[in-house]
C-alpha cells in the first residue's frame, strides 16, 4: 500500500495492542477500497493514555478504536459522549472532528445485533426472553443491544451476582417498561434456558487456555438462538452442543467485525461489509 501525504489516519489505543486484529481488519477494508488511508496498532500505556490521544488529534488523524484497559478513561476524555456509549459505560470508538474536539462511541451493541442478524437472517429479540452469562464489559453491550431491540425480559446471569445486579441497575435506568433485566443466581444457569430465544455465553468460559462452560441445554426450545462471543475457537463446545440439538447457532467473530464498522465509516468515508472473505481472512490468525 503507498499512501500520499493526504492518506487519512486511523488506529487502535491498546496496552498491549500486539494481539489486536483491528489492523488487520481495517487494512482488508483499506486495502479492498483501494482508500489512501492507514490503520496502524498505537501502544499507549495507561499513563500515557490521553497524551497518546491528543497527540493523535495534533497530528490529523481521524479517529481511533480503544481497547483494554482504555475503555472507561476514552469516556471520561471525550468532548462528547453518545448516549448508547454512556450508558453502556464504555467508549470503543473515537471520532476526531475538524474542530478539534473528540466524540466517544460504543459499536459493540451494534456489533453484536448486526452479526446476529446477518448470521441468523431475521432474528429478533423482540419475541422472547434472552439468557446473558457474565457481567463484564461485553455483557453490558450485549444487555443494552437487547434492551434497545424490544427484549422482553434479560436474564442476567454471572458467577459473582453482584456484578450481574450492578449491571442490571445500572442498565435497567431509561429504559422503556416493557424490557426488564432479571438477576439469576449461576447455579440456576440450566433452568434459566426454559422459554428462551436467545442464549449469549459473554464470559471467557469455553475460550482457549480457558476452562469450559459448564450448561446443560435440556431446557432451552430447540429454536432459540445460541451465541459465543468467544471466537478463539471459532466453534467453542457450547456452540457445538447446542447446533448438536438443533439449535441455530451464531459465533463471536462477526460482533468484532461488525463493532468496526461504523469506526471505518466515520473515519475514511465508507461503510464497509462483513463478507466471507473477510471472515476468512480475519479469523484464520
Ligand atoms: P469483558 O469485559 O471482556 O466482558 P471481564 O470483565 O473480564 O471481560 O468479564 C469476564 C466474565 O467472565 C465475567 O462475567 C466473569 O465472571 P465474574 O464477574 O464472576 O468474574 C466471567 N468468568 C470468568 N471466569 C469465570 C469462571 N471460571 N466461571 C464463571 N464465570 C467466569
Amino acid at each position: 500500500m503507498i499512501l500520499t501525504g493526504k492518506a487519512k489516519l486511523a488506529g487502535v489505543l491498546g496496552w498491549p495492542v500486539g494481539h489486536s486484529r483491528s489492523p488487520r481488519l481495517h487494512g482488508f477494508w483499506l486495502e479492498q477500497k483501494k482508500i489512501d488511508g492507514a490503520y496502524l496498532p498505537l501502544a499507549a500505556r495507561p499513563q500515557d493514555f490521553e497524551s497518546a490521544v491528543r497527540s493523535l488529534v495534533h497530528l490529523g488523524f481521524k479517529g481511533a478504536n480503544v481497547t483494554v484497559p482504555h475503555k472507561e478513561a476514552a469516556l471520561r476524555l471525550a468532548d462528547e459522549v453518545e448516549p448508547l456509549a454512556r450508558r453502556i459505560g464504555a467508549v470503543n470508538t473515537l471520532v476526531f472532528r475538524e474542530d478539534g474536539s473528540i466524540l466517544g462511541r460504543n459499536t459493540d451493541a451494534f456489533g453484536f445485533i448486526e452479526n446476529l442478524r446477518q448470521g441468523h437472517p431475521g432474528f429478533t429479540a423482540a419475541k422472547a426472553p434472552a439468557v446473558v452469562l457474565g457481567a463484564g464489559g461485553a455483557a453490558r453491550a450485549v444487555v443494552a443491544a437487547l434492551q434497545d431491540d424490544g427484549c422482553p425480559e434479560i436474564r442476567l446471569l454471572n458467577r459473582t451476582r453482584a456484578r450481574a445486579a450492578e449491571v442490571a441497575e445500572e442498565l435497567a435506568q431509561n429504559q422503556l417498561p416493557t424490557s426488564k433485566i432479571t438477576v439469576w443466581d449461576w447455579s440456576d444457569r440450566d433452568a434459566a434456558l426454559a422459554g428462551a430465544g436467545l442464549l449469549v455465553n459473554t464470559t471467557t468460559l469455553g475460550m482457549t487456555g480457558q476452562p469450559p462452560l459448564e450448561i446443560n441445554l435440556e431446557a432451552l426450545p430447540k429454536d432459540a438462538l445460541v451465541n459465543d462471543i468467544v471466537y478463539a475457537p471459532l466453534m467453542t463446545d457450547l456452540l457445538l452442543a447446542a447446533k448438536a440439538r438443533g439449535n441455530p447457532v451464531v459465533d463471536g467473530l462477526g460482533m468484532l467485525l461488525h463493532q468496526a464498522r461504523p469506526g471505518f465509516a466515520a473515519w475514511f468515508g465508507v461503510m464497509p461489509e462483513v463478507t466471507d472473505e473477510l471472515r476468512k481472512f480475519v479469523g484464520e490468525l
